[in-house]
């Protein structure tokens, strides 16, 4: 049954009343037998490879209202993409020509933006290219990027913390025949799985609790409940001795820093921007809102074995005072389980892996033409009390001011300070860069690879290197912004447009 605009916007604002945590949890910390709950088949997206016509894949996408069973007995109303919750899995080839048809069925005006991709500004889904309920919006782009696993979702001004977590989001990997050549686990739903990791919060009726605190809104938005693919309490049963996750964190604030509960090691084979040089071998992995990470895992016969999230190294929030005492109180960072993987007994051995990859690009910082400097900013006392202050360079995000014009084809550094009491998430659109240094620093040999989205703790100085290439347009901007969907529509946000 469709649903009104009103009653969409209600649904987010029956502000914590009768909050459901989930039982024997506190909150979102593990039971004494946490595995006995993991007990729901984890669900797989679909994968949509759209059909052929004229020299194009032709992919139709419909935003619509829909109703999902996350908690069993307590429907929660949500929307989707083609389904009732997230999208499918969009699959291309790197060279192909694709033509997105976005339909919005929805009562609100919504976008679908491309993150990861590098096109033109006029396809890239942003706050300008706004789908108004009942029309569709179509966009048409060379897939340039290698192997990689990207994503889409939502990207309307100011309400794409609300579109994303009520389940407008899906994964797009891109496929190229140097990673097909690579024997990596490849067989989708067998041994290459997608984990799109959400944390939900839920009123007792099941439905979804959306930000309403001046908390959710400084912290962004986080949930008791863990979702992977829009699965509660998930259960993998392994099929494949090497197994490939492609994990995105789609959620819109948490900082996750995984590790298995056996302290497992595993490789970690690509970043935001695809394939890495070499696989690094890892037993955790640090990801915040917008990025991704593939690793392979070696399973043999063995007991279940949990996927949990660890206390931060660096715990967000922790920069002052008045920040570190509001984590408390949202007992942000305190360990819990994901999700549980279950092998068989019979097994057989562990494939080879291979030692090399790919050579990612990459540009020495002796190539950059110019550097712009990033301040991110959050405004504490007043405009912190008002959910305000966010911004960059001391400014709120305005749609109608360009923030930056780059010069197509110019090697740039971006210079990102991080001058606010939390680590902010930056992202870049339209193009992949490379990490050249955190406080003068190299970056860890995982975080060597392309990127679209880089962790910028609070009082730290990232400074990236990229290029952005094949597309000008100096009337269409681009965006950068944080990726806790809060911030970004809290006004931490900027526009570039790309000029020749
Ligand atoms: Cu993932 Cu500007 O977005
Ligand atoms: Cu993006
Ligand atoms: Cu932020």
């Amino acid at each position: 049954m469709p649903k009104t605009r009103r009653q969409f916007l209600q649904l987010a604002s029956t502000a914590g009343i009768g909050l459901l945590t989930p039982l024997g949890y506190t909150g979102i910390v593990a039971a004494d037998d946490p595995t006995s709950w993991f007990r729901n088949p984890l669900g797989l997206p679909p994968v949509l490879e759209g059909r052929l016509h004229g020299g194009e894949r032709v992919i139709d996408l419909s935003l619509g209202y829909g109703t999902s069973e996350f908690l069993g007995d307590r429907p929660t109303p949500t929307v989707g993409i083609n389904g009732a919750y997230l999208g499918p899995v969009l699959r291309v080839q790197q060279g192909g020509n694709i033509r997105l048809n976005v339909t919005n069925r929805l009562s609100e005006p919504s976008t679908l933006h491309w993150h990861g991709l590098n096109l033109p500004a006029t396809m890239d889904g942003g706050p300008h290219q706004i789908v108004d309920p009942g029309k569709t919006w179509t966009s048409a782009f060379k897939v340039h990027q290698a192997a990689s696993t990207q994503w889409y979702h939502s990207h309307m001004y100011h309400r794409t913390g609300i579109q994303v977590y009520f389940g407008l989001a899906g994964m797009f990997i891109i496929d190229d025949p140097r990673g097909n050549a690579l024997n990596l686990p490849s067989d989708y739903g067998v041994d290459d799985i997608p984990l799109i990791l959400q944390d939900r919060s839920f009123n007792q009726n099941g439905s979804f609790r959306y930000a309403s605190s001046m908390h959710d809104r400084m912290m962004g938005m986080m949930g008791q409940f863990m979702l992977v693919n829009g699965t509660a309490f998930a259960r993998f049963d392994v099929k494949k001795p090497l197994t490939r996750l492609r994990i995105l964190n789609g959620s819109n604030a948490r900082i996750y820093n995984l590790e298995f509960s056996d302290r497992r090691e595993f490789l970690q084979i690509a970043t935001d921007g695809g394939l890495l040089e070499a696989p690094v071998p890892m037993r955790n992995i640090v990801l915040a809102p917008g990025e991704r990470a593939e690793i392979l895992v070696g399973f043999s016969a063995e007991k279940d074995v949990m996927l949990r999230h660890k206390p931060l190294p660096r715990p967000n929030g922790s920069g002052s005072a008045m920040m570190g005492m509001m984590a408390m109180m949202a007992g942000a960072d305190q360990p819990f389980d994901v999700m549980r993987f279950v092998a068989p007994r019979d097994l057989s051995k562990l494939a080879e892996i291979p030692v090399r990859l790919v050579e990612p690009r990459n540009w020495s910082a002796t190539d950059a033409v110019r550097t712009r400097r990033f301040t991110l900013n959050m405004r504490m006392g007043m405009g912190m009390m008002q959910g305000g202050g966010f911004g960059i360079n001391g400014r709120a995000m305005d749609l109608r001011r360009i923030d930056a014009r780059v010069p197509l084809g110019d090697v740039e550094i971006w210079d990102i300070y991080n001058d606010s009491p939390m680590a902010h998430p930056i992202h870049i659109h339209n193009t992949q860069f490379r990490i050249l240094d955190r406080d003068g620093k190299s970056p860890q040999a995982n975080e060597q690879g392309l990127k679209d989205t880089v962790l910028v703790y609070s009082g730290e100085r990232v400074r990236v290197i990229t290029q952005f290439e094949n597309y000008s347009d100096a009337a269409a901007p681009y965006m950068f912004h944080c990726h806790i969907l809060e911030h970004e529509d809290a006004g931490m946000m900027g526009q570039f447009v790309v000029v020749t």
